[in-house]
């Protein structure tokens, strides 16, 4: 049997979602070219976008799709704000810079949110902005960041707002009729529990249909992608088929599980029970209720001689569990993720087996 992956992604998936995978599609058949109609038009309903935004696929993981986002519809005279708390603000920091972007970052601690009133004051001090760069659950630590304060900020300064949705795209409310934004980059393989292998960007039509010309790249330039699908329902180059029927039919399930609701509620749960059990056997946590989302959480490696991660992990993972490193840069952690398809039975499972571990390892945390 597979182990369970307490991992942000790729994470545990259903049968039904390995097995769609079964099958061999032509790229250019009707088939196909239905099932992939059919994913875009979802996934722009789960922001309620329709006649508003365009989805637009993209090969790889979901840096991929963070890149083709930034650089096709930023240019060299845009300039950017980039609110860091973690690794992922970072990346789109790294990506700027990779092309030429000019951008500024506010940069606050890792267990922090950002101070909306600092921001206010940074777009006064900047009035060239263009655009914001926030990243919706920094899953570094798993704290959640307010996104929607931080889009009526953008929506009364005129400013363009792209988010970096990742890990809360599918289980966190993201409705455009709510929370103003242009462009959402999130991927298959987090919450919308589909298989590694493809990204999507959801992009403001007025936008995107701007954006000619900017990419730094060919084959991640966001534009001709969409205007090739537009043009023949088809892929540019060769499409990840599988990958996409995999994504289709996890859409079919969160659906049914009722949508982004239903799966906040699955997570919030998973992450209750694992957040309840650690703290009673004596697990500290980095962020408090109110900044934890339901993705992951981050617990301060125990300060105890026999505790060392890669023999508690080790451990786990024995007992068919893959836990995920710490990823902060100021303190030793360790992370459990507490989405994909999971529920609260395997959360209780997982507390057992933690349990068990520490006892096997002669560990007393109380
Ligand atoms: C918020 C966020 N952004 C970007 C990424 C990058 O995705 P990938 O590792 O699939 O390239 C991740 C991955 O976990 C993420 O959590």
């Amino acid at each position: 049997m597979d182990k369970k992956l307490l991992t942000p992604g790729p994470l545990t998936t259903s049968l039904s979602t390995k097995e769609a995978m079964l099958h061999d599609w032509g790229s250019r058949d009707i088939n196909f070219i239905e099932l992939n109609s059919d994913i875009r038009q979802s996934l722009v309903a789960l922001i309620n976008g329709q006649n508003v935004f365009e989805c637009v696929p993209m090969q790889g993981s979901g840096t991929f799709a963070v890149e083709a986002m930034i650089g096709s519809l930023t240019n060299k005279k845009s300039k950017i704000l980039i609110l860091i708390n973690g690794a992922y603000g970072q990346r789109m920091q790294k990506i700027c810079s990779y092309m030429s972007r000019n951008c500024i970052a506010y940069v606050v601690a890792e267990h922090e949110i950002h101070d909306c009133n600092k921001v206010e004051n940074i777009i006064d001090d900047n009035k060239d902005l263009t655009h914001i760069f926030a990243v919706y659950c920094e899953t570094t630590s798993g704290i959640l960041n307010p996104i929607q304060a931080i889009a009526d900020l953008a929506k009364k300064k005129k400013i363009s707002l792209f988010i970096d949705a990742m890990s809360a795209f599918g289980a966190l409310p993201l409705d455009v009729n709510k929370i103003h934004f242009d462009a959402v980059a999130a991927s298959a393989n987090k919450c919308l529990e589909g298989v590694p292998g493809v990204g999507f960007i959801l992009i403001r039509k007025t936008v995107l249909k701007l954006a000619k010309n900017n990419a730094h790249s060919f084959s991640l330039d966001l534009f001709d992608q969409w205007q090739a699908m537009e043009a023949n329902a088809q892929w540019r180059f060769t499409p990840p088929t599988h990958v996409l029927a995999a994504f289709h039919q996890a859409l079919k399930e969160h659906l049914k599980e009722g949508g982004v609701m239903g799966r906040y509620q699955r997570y919030k749960e998973n992450c209750k029970i694992i957040c309840g059990g650690m703290t009673a056997m004596g697990f500290k946590r980095l962020l408090p209720d109110e900044l934890q989302a339901p993705i992951i959480i981050t617990f301060i490696q125990p300060d105890h001689p026999n505790f060392k991660f890669k023999k508690f992990y080790d451990a786990l993972s024995e007992k068919g569990y893959l836990i995920y490193p710490g990823k902060l840069t100021v303190a030793d952690t360790f992370r459990i993720g507490c989405i994909g398809h999971l529920t609260s039975k395997d959360m209780h499972e997982v507390l057992g087996v933690v349990k068990e571990t520490l006892k096997e390892l002669d560990i007393k945390l109380n």
